[in-house]
Parts: C-alpha cells; sequence; structure tokens
C-alpha cells in the first residue's frame, strides 16, 4: 500500500490522548517511497548500537522494524501493536523519542493501532530512564507495559513475553 505524499504533522492527525509533540520533535516529511506494510503485533526502533534489536530477537517472535535512515521505506502496521522504544534524551527528556518514531506516529493508521509501548533504556540516566516510552505513553493513551535496560535480561525476555501474551489475551477479550 503507498502511503500518502504527505503527512501532516503529528499534532494536527492524532486520535488518542491530549498532548502534542514538543514543536521539536515533530516531522513534516513527505513521503515519497512506497510504504512496508506489517502485519506484526511487535513494532520496534533500534539505533545502529542495536541493543533493542539484540532484546526483540531474544523474544522469538515475529516483529517488524522501523527504518532508521530517511531515505528508507517508511513502515505501515495493519495490526494492533506494541512498540518497543529506547531513549534518546537530552536534557529535561526533551527529544527523547527517536524521530524516526516520531516519523512512524505521525502516521495515523500507525498511531490508531499502538496498544502498548515498552521501553528500553539505561538507568544511568536518572529520571529520564525509558522517559521515550513514558512520553509516547502519555501522548497516545496507552500502557508503558514495560521498561529494560540496554539488550535486557533473560529475565526481561521471560517478563516480556509472559505479558504480551496476557496484554493481547486481555485485549481481545475487552475489545470485541
Ligand atoms: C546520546 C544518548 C542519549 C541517551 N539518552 C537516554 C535517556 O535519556 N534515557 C535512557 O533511559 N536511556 C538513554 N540512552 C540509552 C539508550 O536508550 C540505550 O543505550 C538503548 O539500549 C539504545 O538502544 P539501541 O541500541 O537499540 O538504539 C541514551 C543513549 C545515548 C547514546
Amino acid at each position: 500500500m503507498a502511503a500518502p505524499a504527505a503527512q501532516k504533522s503529528y499534532k494536527a492527525q492524532r486520535t488518542h490522548g491530549t498532548q502534542p509533540f514538543h514543536a521539536a520533535q515533530r516531522v513534516e516529511a513527505a513521503e515519497p517511497v512506497p510504504a512496508v506494510v506489517t502485519g506484526s503485533q511487535l513494532i520496534y526502533f533500534s539505533s545502529a548500537s542495536e541493543n533493542t534489536s539484540r532484546f526483540v530477537s531474544k523474544l522469538g517472535c515475529e516483529a517488524a522494524r522501523i527504518p532508521l535512515l530517511p531515505k528508507d521505506a517508511p513502515l505501515l502496521a495493519t495490526r494492533p501493536f506494541v512498540l518497543v522504544v529506547p531513549t534518546y534524551g537530552g536534557t529535561g527528556g526533551e527529544g527523547s523519542v527517536p524521530k524516526q518514531v516520531i516519523r512512524f506516529l505521525n502516521n495515523p493508521q500507525n498511531r490508531q493501532l499502538i496498544r502498548g509501548v515498552i521501553g528500553a533504556g539505561n538507568t544511568n540516566f536518572g529520571d529520564n530512564y525509558c522517559m521515550a516510552g513514558d512520553i509516547i505513553a502519555a501522548k497516545c493513551g496507552i500502557p508503558h507495559l514495560y521498561r529494560f535496560e540496554l539488550m535486557g535480561t533473560p529475565e526481561d525476555v521471560t517478563r516480556v513475553n509472559q505479558g504480551l501474551d496476557t496484554f493481547w489475551t486481555r485485549l481481545s477479550q475487552t475489545q470485541k
């Protein structure tokens, strides 16, 4: 399915939550490249350091990756999904949500299908630990389901796998 030639801002198109992204986080880019369509229920972003990618591989389930480069084809979700997102923050949490993730959420279809977020980060960042997950949860009106550090521990893997099973089961019972 081709993406629209141009996307309005997250602020203009959001359907969940009440708070727009900070102006500096908005992405107004046109998306000329046809989208890659995914029915995966787990979608993640990971930068070149690939910590989040390693964590997601350990979950052993199908997952789709948000592209790293602006020239890459954008990702378009077709089913409800949980987003796994690392934080890349500045002072006071500004810029915490990677711009690639903002671009992804600026697509109204993606934003409508997000059901939960899992935050990745590093506790060395103190109060800003996994801040991107907090921001997305607040703005999209969805739960911040879990937080893990770097590439996660074996316990994180077990807890996320069990938690996602429970989450999707409950959701299928309540959203018919
Ligand atoms: C420049 C920079 C800023 C970061 N800011 C935060 C932060 O504000 N909060 C946090 O929890 N982690 C922060 N981190 C840690 C990353 O979220 C963490 O390393 C994560 O595992 C990166 O995932 P990735 O390798 O999949 O991109 C930062 C890392 C870098 C390099």
